[in-house]
């Protein structure tokens, strides 16, 4: 077995990893990555469109943001929508009045290529393509990390440290015995897809309608995101192109204002799910991002709470193993977990405002509580402050 030493294994290369990587080099703490998958598909996979301000800060702060100032759009709030008694309204709700917080449209995969050309600019050492990838004496002060190489040989990774970014089916998060999980499934999924057309919002809008709710995204000026409630155990095939725009058509319409369609280049079928584990940390094992917690996509939370993990975490670590002071690390696990909760919370929140659900009881709950979120200010502010993120420490 090949040995190697770092002071920080790193467990998963996707936007957690990756970024954490980036954050503990810039302190000068050394780390290396091992991920199961190819480097192409870890940076193509399409994913999360939405950065909050606080990620934005944060990139920002790092150096991480110089493509994102060029290339990302950033939005003052979200355009609400719904229809009852045949009538759609659309309201928008404006996170840069209400709390001073905007968001950014800027891709996954696009920061996760920034983090790829970063890391490369530094010589970050990355194993991708890696097998059998196992965590070892967690709980001791020389934990380490074994796998098989791309090239077939065997390595033992020991560090200081182990974080486990591998998301919910890695195995850093099984290596913690005992914990404690809280699951919420939901009847319905989203059919999503990616078109080469201009988006036809200035702004996402989330759309609530008796057929199932509908999110319109984008990428670019010229690529939209769209999404669409279906039943849990929908298949493409049934879903033609015809009926995918169709069905976007009702859910979006309102009076004087018309959906634009084009080539769908994509498209996918997402489970929605609520997760969390506790406790975040065993011994020398640190979780961060998916690998302790899922949300559902309707807040936009997953990769911005994977963020604000790691910008909790880096520092911790930093002070631990330069300074020798472990209290930021102590303290990660319930620090961490209180934000959460929170996006959790939120996040449940809006899936449930959002999809229909066919209970008529459900609905008019769903359509008062839309009212309120656009029309007292109250209710505005508190939709903005979670949607544009609270500060990282909150
Ligand atoms: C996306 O653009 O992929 C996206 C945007 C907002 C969401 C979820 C997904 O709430």
């Amino acid at each position: 077995m090949q040995e190697e030493r770092t002071q920080v294994a790193v467990v998963g290369a996707g936007p957690a990893g990756m970024l954490l990587a980036h954050l503990l080099a810039a302190e000068g703490v050394e780390s290396v990555v091992v991920e199961t998958r190819s480097e192409e598909y870890v940076a193509s996979r399409i994913r999360a469109g939405i950065l909050e301000q606080s990620t934005v800060d944060l990139l920002r702060s790092v150096g991480l943001a110089d493509r994102l100032e060029r290339e990302g759009d950033e939005h003052r709030g979200i355009h609400l929508q719904w229809h009852d008694h045949g009538r759609s309204e659309r309201h928008h709700v404006d996170f840069v009045d209400l709390t001073g917080r905007s968001v950014w449209v800027y891709g996954q995969t696009e920061v996760q290529k920034d983090l790829v050309a970063a890391a490369r600019a530094r010589g970050q050492a990355v194993h991708y393509e890696v097998t059998d990838t196992a965590l070892h004496d967690l709980d001791t002060d020389r934990p380490s990390v074994t796998f098989t190489s791309s090239a077939g040989v065997d390595v033992r990774l020991r560090a200081d440290v182990v974080v486990g970014c591998d998301g919910s089916f890695g195995p850093s998060r099984s290596a913690v015995p005992a914990p404690r999980t809280w699951e919420r499934t939901y009847p319905y999924s989203w059919l999503g897809i990616l078109a080469d057309v201009a988006p036809s919002t200035d702004e996402l809008i989330y759309a609530w309608h008796p057929e199932g709710f509908a999110l319109h995204s984008m990428r670019s000026s010229s690529v939209s995101r769209f999404y669409l409630q279906v039943p849990n155990d929908t298949s493409l095939d049934d879903w033609s192109d015809d009926r995918i725009w169709d069905g976007l058509t009702t859910r979006f319409a309102l009076d004087g204002w018309t959906l634009d369609t084009g080539p769908i280049t994509d498209r996918s079928v997402l489970p929605m799910r609520s997760f969390v584990q506790t406790p975040m940390r065993h011994g020398r094992l640190f979780l961060a991002g998916d690998a302790a917690h899922i949300v559902p996509p309707t807040g936009a939370k997953g990769l911005n709470l994977a963020a604000a993990d790691v910008a909790l975490l880096a520092p911790a670590l930093v002070a631990w193993l330069r300074k020798d002071d472990a209290s930021l690390a102590d303290a990660y696990a319930d620090t961490a977990v209180r934000r959460v909760w929170r996006c959790t919370h939120f996040s449940w929140w809006m899936t449930t405002m959002l999809h229909a659900t066919g209970d008529p009881f459900d609905e008019q709950l769903q359509l008062s509580q839309l009212r309120w979120v656009t029309s007292s200010e109250a209710g505005a502010t508190g939709l903005a402050e979670n949607y544009a993120g609270l500060p990282i420490g909150f």
